[in-house]
């Protein structure tokens, strides 16, 4: 069912439950910008713990940062992003839009001209008829160019030159800019990996799929620094872990796959790439993650740029090396939108429609919902009490309006696994139900005992 559900009706839910919101919507948007509702910041929450749970703390070689948005400029200079971080631009002399002449051509073509310089995507797009602005079908297009995708800034009063600043485009520099800080001020030994979750930005010409490319957006990251030589098996390491890390949170193992990255579309220093893809129902396989061997490359330009010594002492052999990375790179709202697409069902119950949102437990924005039976005493009381025993751990609701099938429906929609009811009878034998959002079946409990059945459900 999932595979059928369009963009609009992803876009109108996530607007009606509070998952996610058009930015600036009271002054008629802005494009390209997202914010998240009630649900969608509970949501992205957990994406992003259960990434830190399994990349860091279920690991004792994985250490974490929280680096700068703004960093010092020669960290762009040196990793190569001033010089060499565009995307190649077309603009239609028709409409005046401009567009990525590779999506442009692709899009008309069918063709992959990734990596191709602008001087042959120009002639491509000014030979070959079938390429039209999509706007208004004018075949008039100026000269490819390249456009620099990072947001520049000024840090200070004065906007000079000289106080040029860049938002980060990706937060793996701030992994490199501190490599020897870490290693400095913790316990760390080759092969160990640095991770960090944060806010990224691209000015990218075309935005679009809803959060799925957005200039503002998530990114979870790790630099795993191993010796030269293991390189190539930490990399095949990390796509195998990386990939069941999705499979374990329930999402569908039909829709993904792993996908070799070509010559072309891989950076020039790595020696390989894998990405792990997505089968969205609007624009078929997409990256959700990226899983490069950037070799010593980013280590040795910083170790250039900043004359500090960046390599690593190994005290059992007496070795020193720059080690090679393998770094696993993921967006935290490209991948809540893979989780939104692939849980979204609706699908027809003993003669009644419902939509349900077949989220894992540990994904659900709230893991349990409360409901008396009755909005009177003794029964709210009793149900009002285990609320506040549970809450705390996680997101809980207290739902007592309307019907409870009702309820019911509101909590599949909103992805909550487990809705405790409290009823006339818990009064006397001190027991609840709890009920399955995707099996629809009941179980009695003991009031005492749902706290551990629901800390056992969610896990997983
Ligand atoms: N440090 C390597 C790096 O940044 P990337 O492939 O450019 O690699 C990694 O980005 C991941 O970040 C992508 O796989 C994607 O999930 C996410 N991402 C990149 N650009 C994005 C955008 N404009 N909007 C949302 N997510 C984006």
């Amino acid at each position: 069912m999932s595979q059928t559900v369009e963009m609009e009706k992803i876009v109108a839910f996530c607007k009606r439950r509070g998952f996610v919101y058009q930015s600036s919507e009271i002054y008629g948007g802005i494009r390209s910008s997202y914010d998240y509702g009630p649900l969608g910041v509970e949501m992205k929450r957990n994406i992003k713990e259960e990434w830190w749970r399994r990349v860091v703390h279920m690991r004792d070689d994985v250490v974490g940062i929280d680096a700068a948005i703004i960093m010092h400029p020669r960290v762009w200079e040196a990793s190569g992003h001033v010089a060499g971080f565009n995307d190649m631009l077309v603009e239609s002399r028709t409409s005046g839009r401009r567009y990525r002449a590779d999506h442009l051509i692709e899009d008309a073509t069918g063709g992959d001209v990734e990596g191709l310089p602008p001087e042959k995507l120009t002639e491509i797009i000014q030979t070959d008829d079938r390429i039209k602005d999509p706007l208004d079908g004018g075949r008039d297009f100026a000269p490819v160019r390249p456009f620099n995708l990072m947001f520049e800034t000024y840090t200070g009063p004065v906007k000079s030159p000289e106080n040029v600043a860049y938002l980060r485009p990706e937060t793996a520099q701030g992994i490199f800019a501190n490599f020897k800080n870490v290693l400095q001020t913790s316990r760390v030994k080759v092969p160990f990996g640095i991770a960090q979750i944060g806010k990224s930005f691209r000015n990218e010409i075309t935005p679009g799929n809803f959060i799925f490319r957005t200039r503002e957006f998530e990114q979870m990251e790790m630099e795993f620094f191993v010796k030269p030589g293991t390189d190539a098996e930490w990399h095949e390491y990390w796509i195998e872990e990386r990939f069941n890390w999705y499979l374990s949170l329930g999402l569908k193992e039909e829709n993904l796959r792993k996908r070799e990255q070509t010559d072309d579309e891989r950076a020039h220093y790595a020696t390989r790439g894998v990405d792990i893809e997505y089968n969205f129902p609007f624009g078929g396989w997409s990256e959700l993650e990226g899983i490069a061997n950037r070799t010593d490359y980013d280590l040795n330009k910083h170790q250039e740029f900043s004359g500090e010594n960046l390599s690593y002492f190994d005290q059992a052999t007496g070795e020193s090396y720059v080690p090679y990375v393998v770094e696993p790179a993921v967006g935290a709202d490209r991948i809540m939108l893979a989780f939104l697409v692939d849980a979204y069902t609706e699908e027809e119950v003993r003669g009644e429609e419902r939509t349900v949102l077949k989220l894992h437990p540990r994904i659900a924005p709230i893991k349990a919902a409360v409901f008396p039976l009755s909005k009177k005493k003794p029964v709210s009381t009793a149900a009002k009490q285990l609320y506040d025993d549970l809450k705390g751990d996680y997101r809980l609701f207290y739902d007592d309006s309307g019907s409870i099938g009702r309820r019911y429906r509101r909590q599949d929609e909103a992805g909550t696994p487990f809705c405790v009811t409290v009823d006339f009878d818990t009064l006397d034998d001190k027991k609840v139900t709890i009920r399955n959002r995707d099996t629809m079946e009941q179980e009695r409990i003991p009031l005492e005992a749902v706290q551990e059945r629901l800390k056992a459900l969610i896990s997983g």
